[in-house]
């Protein structure tokens, strides 16, 4: 298929067996994507046919079905490696994105990150993005601060630039914010972090889902994905680090196949990545992460790209023509993924979000794990609808239905 041609997405949304069912007696119109997507059946059946035919532990055992679970689980690490952009052995398998984070705030930020270093994120993360630095911070006696926003919700780089003098140890920001759908130019940010002396981390969650991504031309030190959020299974995800990074940090957890060699006293570690995969590991998940990848490549990450763009330009265009709906992040198209969220009047958006599920439409509502976020967007809480390649104009249609539907009842 051609990058540029346009996605069928009606002949696409035959592959998602879930797609089918109703809610409520009316069709399901999923747009709750950036909390976990939906799942083809290339993925589901890569999940049974790896328990129905090859299931065995791997990196153990000379017999076949080990042997056959070892080559499964290998070349899902090389599609999920070479799909970002990276050399498999810089992929370590972790549950998601925020595994990702923590394993780095153990594995590297314990012995790097010293008293009075200055930790930086920004306020648009998610909570899997300030948590653990909060956390690493009270240990080693570091400080955690923010870069701020725009008032269109992009980041506010004289800010950045600012804090980049207070020399940060590390500089941990979102691909792309779970709320605001802001994009950030992580090359850019990258390269003046480093350029302070900083490492990096970007949380790629919902960035890798939904657009092309070479983490070489980002230039980061550690970058994040989950599986879950890009129509592979819950459980996996993947830390990607720069080349070398993983040889000099510490082991995470610590039990089988980490290690070299174990003795009463003392412990060597494996090569990297295993040195990172403690313990049997999410083999069949990590198999339909594969999957997952080969069938987001048959479509082709440009074209994902397109089609959210348009699927955005449309809904921001119908959505803010009604009356009382505000919507939260830019609305340049160019620097925002398929997220939008927003407040309808004063209608709470778990009422709103209550009334849209009785019309068979799936959005979340609530602070998102982004809670610095909502105080400075000065919200208790929105409702965000978020798209993937299955979702269309008749979606984005049934979802202005359901918000003026709630306007009847709320009176708005
Ligand atoms: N991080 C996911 C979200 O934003 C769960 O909804």
């Amino acid at each position: 298929m051609l990058e540029s041609e346009a996605i069928d997405v009606e002949k696409l949304r035959a592959d998602f067996p879930i797609l089918r069912r109703t809610v409520h007696g009316k069709r399901l119109v999923y747009l709750d994507n950036a909390a976990t997507t939906q799942k083809p059946k290339a993925v589901i059946d890569s999940l049974v046919d790896f328990y129905s035919s090859h299931n065995s532990n791997v990196h153990r055992s000379v017999h076949a079905l080990g042997e056959e679970a070892t080559e499964a689980y290998e070349s899902s690490r090389k599609k999920a490696a070479e799909f970002v952009g990276a050399r498999p052995r810089d992929l370590v398998f972790v549950r998601g994105t925020t595994e990702a984070t923590n394993l780095v705030r153990y594995a590297w930020g314990e012995k790097s990150v010293k008293k009075g270093d200055v930790i930086l994120t920004t306020t648009m993360e998610h909570h899997s993005n300030i948590v653990p630095w909060q956390l690493l911070a009270r240990r080693n006696g570091a400080v955690v601060k923010y870069v701020g926003l725009n008032p269109d919700g992009t980041l506010d780089l004289g800010n950045f630039e600012d804090l980049l003098k207070e020399a940060p140890r590390l500089v941990a920001f979102t691909h792309c914010s779970n709320v605001l759908g802001t994009i950030n130019d992580v090359a850019k940010l990258c390269s003046k972090a480093r350029s302070a002396g900083a490492t990096t981390l970007v949380d790629g969650a919902q960035a890798v889902p939904h657009m092309p991504v070479d983490v070489k031309a980002v230039g980061s030190d550690f970058y994040a994905y989950s599986g879950h959020k890009m129509l592979g299974p819950t459980g996996i995800g993947a830390l990607v680090a720069r080349g070398g990074l993983l040889e000099e940090m510490d082991p995470f957890q610590a039990g089988g196949e980490m290690i070299r060699e174990v003795y009463d006293d003392h412990s060597t570690w494996n090569d990297v990545p295993y040195k990172f995969e403690a313990g049997t590991v999410n083999i069949a998940d990590a198999v339909g992460l594969g999957a997952a990848v080969r069938y987001l490549e048959s479509i082709g990450m440009e074209r994902v790209r397109g089609h959210e763009i348009k699927l955005l330009d449309y809904a921001i265009k119908e959505l803010t023509a009604v009356k009382g709906f505000t919507l939260y992040g830019p609305e340049d198209t160019s620097v925002r993924a398929g997220v939008v969220s927003f407040n309808y009047a004063d209608v709470h958006p778990h009422d709103l979000a209550t009334i849209l599920d009785e019309e068979g439409v799936a959005i979340r509502s609530g602070h998102h794990c982004a809670q610095p976020l909502m105080r400075w967007l000065d919200v208790p809480a929105t409702s965000r609808a978020s798209f993937h390649v299955y979702n269309s104009y008749d979606d984005i249609d049934a979802l202005k239905r359901a918000i003026q539907r709630a306007g009847e009842i709320f009176k708005v």
